[in-house]
């Protein structure tokens, strides 16, 4: 039993001089986030949140439904927006009385989904700039 004990004492140290030996040589890693920079995790999170949220009015692939939303791709209101502008356009939507409305029909605010976080909507935001 007392051998025993010190087997996994020694065991203990080893795994302990281990961990130390490999913190030694680990580079230290920092993920940054940035909100609307484009980054390719934050396009492909952004199209699940697409597909979710938005793609019953502007299709599953962004290519838009007639009578509802507009297509998405190669979108020129899109493309002169800055990503804050579009975080802002979609945070509040486009109603029917907004003279800036194109179309007769609503955008509603956040897609209609108001549980959408300000991280998700900039990823969504990243996925809409993979199709310009
Ligand atoms: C209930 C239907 C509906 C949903 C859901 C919806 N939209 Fe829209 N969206 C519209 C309509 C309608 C317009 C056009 C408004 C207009 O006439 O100006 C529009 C316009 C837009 C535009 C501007 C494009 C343009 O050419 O005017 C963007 C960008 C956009 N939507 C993004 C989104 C995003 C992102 C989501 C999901 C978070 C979403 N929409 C969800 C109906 C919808």
């Amino acid at each position: 039993m007392k051998t025993r004990k010190w087997v996994m004492l020694l065991a203990a140290l080893a795994l302990g001089a281990a961990a130390c030996g490999y913190s030694d040589v680990s580079t230290p890693t920092t993920t940054t986030t940035v909100a609307t920079g484009g980054d390719v995790g934050g396009a492909a999170n952004g199209q699940a949140v697409f597909k979710t949220t938005c793609s019953a009015c502007h299709g599953q692939n962004a290519e838009g439904v007639d009578g509802l939303g507009p297509d998405m791709r190669n979108n020129e209101f899109i493309q002169s927006q800055s990503n804050a502008d579009l975080i802002l356009f979609i945070v509040a939507g486009r109603s029917t009385t907004d003279p800036a409305n194109t179309t007769g029909v609503d955008m509603p605010a956040k897609g209609g989904n108001p549980s959408l976080t300000n991280e998700e909507i900039a990823d969504v935001v990243d996925y809409l700039r993979t199709l310009q």
